[in-house]
């Protein structure tokens, strides 16, 4: 094998598409996937690519820095792409330590590893943390989240990710380490859990549930298929610079309503309804506290420095995910009934 990565958070939501394609794209690689399996990790994501002679799986905490430094001395990575992370805002502010565990001492963990490792060595090596826009905090009607704009984070969670942020930087500065960050807007598409905006609302719609919105819905999102930023996590990490931070985002913004309905008049579409039937399902909940009014990202620096743009328009990409979440009802059945948990246990412990 030309190389070894380290990809965190391999199971979940956009780690299993960043995992699916480093293993089918670079066979040369021998791609690890190190993953708690917490509530958001599920390998059942990664099916198609399981016995692949390239992937390999290792159920690990990133709070376990013993086991860190084992996994480094074994393997002996030349890179980390880092996803593991806790990601629901809402549940950051039910539960806020647990963001800061995961998120920042988890991530300092690696930093540590990462460092220890490769031993102040670092030629050719590569450690990539992958973080998110909501670091930025909210911009009113107008204007872009740049490379530039100074952290203000709002929810537990943003700020976690935000303190992360600095971590990676800070072993930049400080040891030398070869960091690079990408910071990216929301993400939407196939294997997505089902407490996130689009997945839930598909999955009540198909159970004719309620579709909560929060506050009045004029909340404003940046969407991007989750396959566009797997592409751009594979460029910013072969082509990026180093010591370098690139914005991906989808030119996509939707208020939190206008998404909804376009979803309603698709799902209803998809499920041969009489037009406006999902609608009647949308209800006007309590706000979010701290919920930010506005997210969008100027993504033209990796557009302009690494070629990168989003392939697919938000339509076709959400056609795509309700025909994923139609074509995937098991999986969509075992993650809402928690069976997906037991996975592990079938597939490595017998
Ligand atoms: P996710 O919640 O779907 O998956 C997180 C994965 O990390 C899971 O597989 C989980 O088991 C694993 N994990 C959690 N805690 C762990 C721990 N302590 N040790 C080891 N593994 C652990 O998240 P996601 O939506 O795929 O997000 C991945 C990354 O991308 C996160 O860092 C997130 O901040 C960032 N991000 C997400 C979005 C988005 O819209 N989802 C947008 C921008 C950036
Ligand atoms: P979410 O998918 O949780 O992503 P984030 O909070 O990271 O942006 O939420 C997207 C938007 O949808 C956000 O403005 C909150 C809103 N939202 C609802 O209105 N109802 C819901 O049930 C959820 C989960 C989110």
């Amino acid at each position: 094998m030309e190389k070894t990565i380290f990809i965190t958070g391999g199971a979940g939501f956009i780690g299993s598409h960043v995992v699916r394609l480093f293993v089918t794209k670079y066979p040369n690689y021998r791609i690890v996937n190190l993953d708690a399996l917490t509530y958001a990790g599920n390998l059942e994501n990664l099916r198609d690519i399981e016995n692949s002679n390239n992937y390999i799986f290792e159920k690990i905490n990133i709070l376990d820095a013993e086991g860190l430094a084992k996994l480094f001395q074994h393997y002996q990575p030349d890179g980390i792409i880092h996803l593991a992370a806790e990601s629901h805002v809402d549940r950051s502010i039910l539960s806020p330590l647990d963001f800061v565990y995961t998120n920042v001492i988890g991530t300092v963990n690696l930093l540590n590893a990462a460092k220890e490792s490769w031993k102040d060595n670092f030629e050719g090596k590569r450690f990539y943390h992958v973080s998110t826009d909501e670091v930025y905090g909210a911009l009113g009607e107008t204007g872009f989240f740049t490379e530039e704009t100074k952290y203000d984070p709002h929810s537990p969670y943003s700020a976690s990710k935000a303190s992360s942020d600095h971590f990676v930087r800070a072993y930049g500065d400080t040891y030398g380490l070869p960091v690079v960050i990408s910071n990216c807007s929301n993400n939407y598409g196939p294997n997505h859990f089902p407490e996130k905006l689009i997945p839930l609302f598909i999955n009540n719609i198909i159970e004719k549930k309620p579709l909560p919105v929060y506050g009045d819905g004029l909340y404003t999102r940046d969407w991007l298929f989750v396959k566009d930023h797997a592409i751009a996590i594979d460029l910013v990490y072969h082509k990026g610079a180093n010591h370098s931070t690139y914005n991906i985002g989808g030119f996509n913004e939707w208020k939190n309503i206008d998404l909804v309905k376009l979803l309603c008049q698709q799902m209803d579409k998809k499920l041969g309804n009489e037009p406006g039937t999902s609608d009647k399902l949308i209800t006007y909940i309590k706000d979010r506290p701290g919920h930010d009014r506005r997210y969008a990202i100027d993504a033209s620096r990796i557009n302009k420095e690494l070629g990168w743009k989003p392939s697919v328009t938000f339509e076709e990409g959400l056609q795509q995910t309700i025909d994923w979440y139609f074509e995937n009802q098991e999986w969509l059945r075992h993650v809402t009934s928690g069976e997906y948990q037991h996975y592990y246990a079938n597939q490595y412990e017998n």
